[in-house]
Order: C-alpha cells, then structure tokens, then sequence
C-alpha cells in the first residue's frame, strides 16, 4: 500500500486514526513547509496527502498525483491553498475541516476587536518601555463596543458565531452576504441583512469572515475605506486577500479609518511593512483557531477524512462529492 504523507507536524496525536487504520504514514517532524518539488514527489507517491494551509496544492502537483493520489486532506476550513477543479479534473478528493474552529475563530475576532478599540498592546507596550508615569484622564482613550454597531462581511457558522457574541455587547448587527439567513435566524441573531456599501458607511467594526474566491479578492478595498467612519476598525480573520493590504495602509495612515485588528495578510508570513509601523493596528500571526483543544479537533478530522478516502469510502467533509458517487 502507498504511504499516506501529512506534510508537516500535526499536534500529538494528530496522525492516530490513521496509524490505527494500518497505514503506512510518513511525517515531516521537522515543520518545515515542503517545497513545491517535495510537494510533487509525495502527490506522486503517496495515497494521500493530509496538508496545512501553508502547503499549495496546484494544478502542477495534483498532475505529479494524477492516477495515484486518491485524496488530499486540508487541516483547515479554508481551501483557497487547494485547486479544487484541478483535484476534480485528476479524481482526487478534497476535505477541509468546517464546523470545529467556528468558535475559537469567533473567539479570536473578537479578542483583536476589543484589542485594538480598547489599545490593549499599545498600553502593554506602554509599560513595558517604562513610559508609565502616572494616571491620566485623555490616556490611551478607545471606543466603545458595548452598543456600538458591528457589520459582519459574511454570515457563514464563523460569522454566525461572531453575531452571537455581538449579542452580550448590545451591538447593532449588519451583515453582507449573497446568501441571505432565514429571517427566523435573523431574528434570533439579531442581525439584518446589509448592502456592503451600507454596512462599511454605518459600521463602527467591521469583521471580515468570508472564504477567500475570486469574488472576494479584494472586497475591501479603497471605495470602502473611502466609506468608512473615522472611527471604524477593521477585523480580518478569514483570508489576507479579501482586504486590499495596501489599500488598507493607505487609508490608516489618510485617517480613513480608526484601526485595524489583523490575524491574515496578504503574502503570509510576509506582512506590509506600512502595518507593522502603525500603532493603531494589532496583529497576530493567523492563529485564529489556534487553541489546544481546536487545533487537535482539526487534525483528527482531518485524519478521520483521510482515513476514510483511502479505505475507498466517502469521507464525511468531501469538496468535491463529484469525485466519489
Ligand atoms: C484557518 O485559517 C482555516 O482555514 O482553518
């Protein structure tokens, strides 16, 4: 039987079910993203693939798979690393892990929401270079999110999760999205449904959760900064991409808007020199589903998906159920 590879360290535990399942699994302890020639050589060996978001599964690789590679298994929700219609086209499945980082990441948005309106890095930063001298009463002021107005750009589980934290911050809640909630979900949310050219004109935080595609490259751009209140912060925990990075410097630095709370950058790891300048943005290093318990969640998805394909079956997360009738 063909090794089955995960291309770089999972949590401990992570590749269990499928040792238990008898295969033959071939780690890469060392961590080191796989080159793109390492990335073709394992497609070309293996039965399987269980892959980071950092791993770029393109058109080239799944070809060095083509006949051999049943599956490829993203330890993510998102799968903008993966071309899924280049997958298809070679018959290889594709699965992601939705559902069980939902909160941390709606945990995580709201943590850089309330970070960067109430400056808490900055005040960290503050004390640590011994600049504390005493109380004062204009020092360090921030804004409100108790009763503020928070727009959420897409209302999948992760906005949906968001929403309801909004709910115990009295929040006014406008979303953006095609698809529209029933309004039974609208209800119980208390959210309504929003143009995005209202939601960037009346929102005070703004929290981006859609998956990066070619219709959300770049959705928040210079016309929406150009739209912001003074006092809007942006949050971005989904994908760099669907934010303007550029753009976004610009308008901090035009005063466009108040701040930024950032977990996702547009050429990670690289990050806009512009931002790392900026005292009103907090940025984090895309570790928004990045706690013990939901990191171990997705890797054992992962593998109970991986573990699955490669027995011949339908695994419960496909992307691509036309692979596998
Ligand atoms: C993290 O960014 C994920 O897509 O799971």
């Amino acid at each position: 039987m063909a090794p089955v590879v995960v291309t770089r360290r999972l949590p401990d535990g992570g590749v269990d079910p499928l040792l238990a399942a008898g295969h033959d699994v071939e780690t890469n302890d060392g961590d080191e993203p796989r080159s793109a020639d390492e990335l073709r050589a394992a497609a070309a060996r293996a039965d399987g693939m269980v892959c980071l978001l950092t791993d770029r599964i393109d058109a080239d690789v799944l070809a060095a798979g083509a006949g051999r590679l049943r599956v490829v298994a993203n330890v993510a929700v998102g799968f903008d690393n993966i071309d899924v219609p280049a997958a298809t086209a070679h018959k290889v499945m594709v699965t992601n892990t939705p559902g069980v980082l939902d909160d941390a990441t709606a945990d995580f948005a709201f943590t850089l929401l309330m970070a960067t309106a109430r400056r808490v890095v900055e005040a960290d930063y503050f004390i640590r270079s011994g600049k504390f001298h005493g109380w004062a009463i204009d020092m360090m002021l921030g804004q409100d999110v108790f009763g503020a107005t928070l727009g959420i750009v897409g209302i999948g589980r992760i906005g949906r999760g968001v929403a309801h934290r909004a709910k115990g911050f009295n929040m006014r809640v406008l979303y953006y999205d095609p698809n529209p909630l029933p309004p039974e979900a609208e209800e119980q949310l208390n959210v309504q449904r929003s143009s995005l050219d209202r939601l960037v004109a009346e929102s005070d935080f703004i929290s981006v959760h859609t998956p990066l595609t070619q219709d959300t490259m770049h959705l928040i751009s210079t016309p929406q900064f150009n739209a912001m209140k003074p006092n809007a912060i942006l949050v971005n925990t989904s994908r760099g991409p669907v934010v303007d990075e550029a753009a976004l410097v610009q308008a901090l630095n035009a005063r466009k808007l108040a701040g930024a709370g950032l977990d996702v950058y547009e050429r990670e790891p690289a990050v806009h020199p512009g931002l790392v300048s900026l005292p009103n943005v907090v940025l984090a290093p895309h570790i928004a589903s990045a706690t013990v318990h939901t990191r171990s969640e997705m890797s054992a998805m992962a593998a109970r998906n991986m573990a699955t394909a490669v027995r011949g079956g339908r695994p419960p997360n496909l992307l691509n159920p036309e692979v596998k009738r």
